[in-house]
């Protein structure tokens, strides 16, 4: 694959020889891509990322960069940058200067450095703050102004660390628009990492989903939404209905007592499986058009939506939709075939 830019080949990591943190994590991350690192604290994002930049080494396995071998490395060889959540500016230097920074070491000519940091301070929101002094900055402003600083080196490669964690929601969500605008502009790979599914599902091409230093499941946002691989994917990446049932054969499943059809192939005959339904994916009906009926127990406006929870005789289902229904009130769970989303239990 000549689009390859970043390869991790059966990655394991582990720290003082005690235990192992990573597990033969292998990945293909393609140039131009937006790559994000997804799972809860602690489950090795950071990890594979230090990996990746050259500040940690593989206990076993190896990292590729355009199709060299670059395991051994030192980071200051690899054509990447890194920006950290705590931005680790010069606060005795000015936003100019900060930005520059990187190119001056290299000795570059002044014109140029002027050029190139003009442009970045352009690129990211921050025409004509040259001069300002870092520490007058907003936190959004001077996250900026680190991006711009990585950038300027010119990297094939961006690692990012939870680099919105400290910003708060509102201005997180200015950012994240800005991060993917910038990506698209400068049309390097970033690699991403965090553990806010919204963002995740917001921003990426790809993702992909660690559990304790496992890959759970790699896919497009929609793949891993609509598709989640197993309980822990879906119960992470969204508010869900998770429901033991029996998969009888190709296109049927089983739960709560009755036959479904489904879109689901490929599982044994009788297998035990875990069933996800979305909440918006599930209408209300009259209980005469359903299997599965319950009553209303509560209806919460939210914002766009209501939520609403029906009991039935085996559990409480939480159902997203536009439209009112009374609490108290009798009703069916109408779904189709591709509202079914059959997954392996065992993870
Ligand atoms: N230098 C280290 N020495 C020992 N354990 C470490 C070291 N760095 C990370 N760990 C452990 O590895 C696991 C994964 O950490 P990390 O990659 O930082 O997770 P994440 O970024 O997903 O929160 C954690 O249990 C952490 O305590
Ligand atoms: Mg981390």
């Amino acid at each position: 694959m000549n689009d390859e830019i970043i390869r991790l080949d059966s990655v394991s990591k582990t720290f003082d020889g005690v235990e192992e943190i990573l597990h033969r994590v292998s990945l293909s991350i393609k140039k131009n891509e937006f790559f994000t690192l997804l799972g809860p604290s602690g489950c090795g994002k950071t990890t594979i990322l230090r990996i990746i930049g050259g500040f940690e080494t593989p206990s076993e396995g190896s990292v590729y960069f355009d199709g060299i071998d670059i395991t051994n490395l030192p980071p200051n060889k690899r054509e990447l940058n890194t920006v950290f959540q705590k931005y680790a500016l010069f606060p005795h230097l000015n936003v100019f200067d900060n930005v520059a920074f990187g190119l001056a070491i290299k000795k570059t000519s002044k014109d140029i450095i002027e050029q190139k940091v003009e442009r970045m301070l352009e690129l990211v929101g921050l025409k004509g703050f040259g001069k300002r002094d870092v520490t007058s900055l907003s936190g959004g402003q001077q996250q900026r102004v680190a991006i711009a600083r990585a950038l300027v080196n010119e990297p094939k490669v961006l690692l990012l660390d939870e680099p919105l964690g400290a910003l708060d929601a509102k201005l997180r969500k200015e950012m994240q628009n800005e991060l993917k605008k910038i990506q698209k502009e400068v049309g390097i790979t970033f690699i991403f990492v965090t553990h806010d599914q919204e963002e995740a599902l917001s921003m990426s091409d790809t993702i992909v989903i660690l559990n304790r230093g496992n890959i759970v499941q790699i896919g497009s946002p929609t793949d891993i939404y609509n598709e989640p691989e197993n309980r822990f994917v879906a119960e992470f990446v969204g508010e869900s209905n998770i429901v033991e049932g029996i998969m009888k054969k190709d296109y049927l499943v089983s739960f709560d007592g009755f036959d479904f059809e489904c879109v689901d192939t490929g599982f044994k005959d009788n297998e035990e499986v875990e069933v996800v339904l979305r909440p918006e994916d599930i209408d209300i009906t009259s209980p005469e058009n359903a299997k599965i009926t319950g009553v209303v127990k509560s209806i919460v406006f939210k914002g766009v939506h209501y939520e609403i929870r029906v009991e039935t005789d085996k559990r409480t289902y939480i159902i997203h939709t536009t439209d009112y229904c009374d609490v108290d009130r009798q009703v069916g769970l109408s779904f189709g075939p591709e509202d079914i989303h059959v997954m392996y239990k065992d993870y």
